[in-house]
């Protein structure tokens, strides 16, 4: 048997990603078919941000990083996924205490979205340090002679 290719210890900044990208989109959909089939869509800011932002903008986080190998390792990246991961589970939940009627949610609505922007900050350090092109494209691509 070959040996897997990556670890539980060494998942990459993509993997990660991909699939925090993936329960995300499993808890925003699932959350669209309840809304949708109870008619109560009190919520909907809630499925929208989890959607865009657990599913669509992790998902894109992902294939930056796979289209940059040398970042996919890095510790920064990898804080940066789990970072934005965390700001969007505490930020959806204080949208969702918001829009049940308690206010109180609005000081951790706050902290969780100064937390999103900081993750969003180590992104945009990230994208202007690696500079390069990204990697070169796959000998499947090449054209034919
Ligand atoms: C089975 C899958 C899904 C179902 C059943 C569903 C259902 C719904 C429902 C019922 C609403 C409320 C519409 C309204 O009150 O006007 C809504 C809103 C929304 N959904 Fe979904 N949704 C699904 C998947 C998605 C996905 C994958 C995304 C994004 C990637 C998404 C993004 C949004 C957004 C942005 C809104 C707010 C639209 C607005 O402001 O009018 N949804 N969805």
């Amino acid at each position: 048997m070959t040996a897997p290719s990556m670890t539980a210890s060494s998942i990459t900044a993509s993997a990660a990603s991909f699939r925090a990208a993936c329960l995300f989109a499993i808890a925003g959909i699932g959350m669209g078919i309840g809304m949708a089939a109870s008619h109560d869509h009190t919520l909907m800011p809630v499925h929208a941000h989890i959607n865009l932002m657990g599913w669509v903008s992790l998902f894109l986080f992902g294939i930056y990083y796979r289209l940059h190998p040398a970042l996919e390792t890095r510790r920064l990246a990898l804080a940066q996924v789990g970072l934005w991961s965390l700001g969007t589970v505490v930020l959806v939940a204080a949208v969702a205490g918001l829009h049940l009627g308690y206010p109180a949610f609005e000081p951790v609505a706050a902290l969780a979205s100064l937390v999103v922007l900081a993750a969003f900050g180590l992104f945009a350090v990230l994208v202007f340090r690696s500079g390069g092109p990204a990697r070169a494209p796959s000998p499947l691509m090449t054209p034919a002679e």
